[in-house]
């Protein structure tokens, strides 16, 4: 029996027609590999993940290389990439107004804030408090807004941290207001080390929506440490969200939260919205090259199942 090239489409009631897909492998992705990956490949791998037709892909993060070696490259990145590098879909990760001088010189115009909805994940992957955090961004959002900068806004551990287990829906929507009410434009709620389930995801996203921040401004961002992300993922479809975060081939994971393992894989992310006849704009044959390719760069199988399926690596 022959494996079949893609899904029989079969559309579903109460879904997005159109998902946009948020790609987080060139960093979320590369931040978590043991070793530095050189420059060039990181480059290959941004300029391939474009030509298969992803529209967003978050390069890089402009923090310091003490605290994330493995993209200390973050201006030889964006030389490299010249044209490819730059435009509104284009964000990088950065934490303080250090990195955001950073990142407008080598003109980048979209930024990530990342924030935490627990104290102990703050300090770890901070070094400050939450309230110092926020703090700590105000200014970052602020200058970038009058920069005419589009800013998205990230709340890790919204679901569970492994410090401080669950975590109260209160307690997370209290931080994305916060960040939010600094003037971003889009909120992403990362469940960092994979534990949401999708009822839990579908009470975060009504509350944040009782808060007023409704789906068309919320991203979702699912690790896939317990198999759950597509599940998570098709709950807040049903809910209205439609910017999704995956990974090339299921890279990915945090430094500071060890249990923190890859994100939803594009690959499957992408399975999923072929069948369901959701416009997603991408090649999938062209992603599984990509990722068969970035799994030989790196000396190891991809962890997306559609991967392995249709390219055996
Ligand atoms: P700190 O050590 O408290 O910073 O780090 P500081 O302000 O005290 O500065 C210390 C030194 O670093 C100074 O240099 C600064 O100039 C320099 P010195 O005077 O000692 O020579 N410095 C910088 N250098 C370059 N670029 C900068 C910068 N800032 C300061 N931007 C800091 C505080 C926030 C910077 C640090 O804690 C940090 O970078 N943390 C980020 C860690 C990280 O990148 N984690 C992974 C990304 S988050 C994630 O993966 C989750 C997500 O995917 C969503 C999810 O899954 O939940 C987004
Ligand atoms: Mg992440």
């Amino acid at each position: 029996m022959t494996m079949p090239q893609l899904p029989m489409v079969q559309p579903m009631p109460g879904l997005p027609e159109r998902v946009t897909i948020y790609e987080v492998g060139p960093r979320d992705g590369l931040q978590n590999e043991k070793s530095v990956v050189p420059v060039e490949v990181k480059a290959e791998f941004v300029r391939r993940l474009l030509a298969a037709g992803l529209q967003t892909v978050e390069l890089t993060s402009f923090v310091p290389q003490k605290w994330v070696p493995q993209l200390g490259d973050a201006e030889e990145l964006l030389d490299l990439l010249g044209g490819d590098g730059t435009g509104q879909h284009r964000p990088v990760l950065v934490p303080n107004e250090r990195g955001l001088d950073r990142a407008l010189e080598k003109g980048v115009t979209s930024i990530a804030i990342f924030g935490s909805a627990t104290e102990t994940f703050a300090q770890k992957n901070l070094n400050r408090s939450v309230e110092e955090s926020v703090n700590m961004f105000s200014p970052v959002v602020k200058r970038a807004l009058d920069g005419g900068a589009w800013i998205r806004a990230y709340v890790s551990m919204c679901f569970g941290d492994p410090w401080e287990g669950p975590v109260p829906v209160q307690k997370v929507v209290d931080v994305c207001s916060r960040l939010m009410d600094l003037g971003c434009d889009q909120l992403s709620i990362g469940d960092t080390i994979g534990v949401a389930t999708p009822g839990h995801v579908v009470r975060l996203l009504d509350a944040l929506e009782d808060a007023g921040i409704g789906p068309d401004q919320v991203a979702v961002h699912f690790h896939d440490t317990y198999g759950q992300a597509l599940a998570n993922t098709m709950a807040a479809l049903g809910r209205g969200v439609s910017v999704v975060d995956a990974s090339a081939g299921g890279l990915g994971g945090c430094p500071y939260a060890k249990s923190a393992t890859g994100n939803l894989a594009t690959e499957d992310l992408v399975w999923t919205l072929q069948g369901l006849g959701i416009e997603h704009g991408t090649d999938l044959d062209a992603l599984v090259e990509t990722s068969t390719w970035m799994s030989q760069q790196l000396g190891r199988p991809s962890a997306s199942r559609v991967v392995r399926a249709l390219a055996g690596a």
